[in-house]
């Protein structure tokens, strides 16, 4: 499961995987708004909480055309920075 927070207006789904990798997504499904946060993590793929979609992290696209937000990250000083970008 991931962490949700709102950072100018868009929600933003953060994970950290098994090997220490962090990754931020758009914290909204494009099927129905599912909470993506709230989602399961297998691979570099999410699975939806609502329906089982599955997106893949670093695309933003899912099986289904739907594509959501990606960004990119940053880690420095034990910070993580977010920079906006669609891949
Ligand atoms: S809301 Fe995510 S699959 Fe339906």
């Amino acid at each position: 499961m991931g962490k949700a927070f709102e950072l100018n207006g868009e929600k933003i789904a953060l994970f950290k995987t098994e090997d220490g990798n962090i990754f931020a997504i758009e914290n909204r499904c494009p099927h129905l708004g599912g909470e993506l946060s709230q989602g399961i993590l297998s691979g570099k793929n999410i699975f939806c909480p609502l329906h089982d979609l599955k997106i893949c992290t670093k695309t933003g696209k899912s099986e289904e055309s739907h594509c959501i937000k990606t960004y990119e990250i940053k880690i420095a000083d034990n910070h993580v920075y977010l920079y906006k970008g669609e891949i």
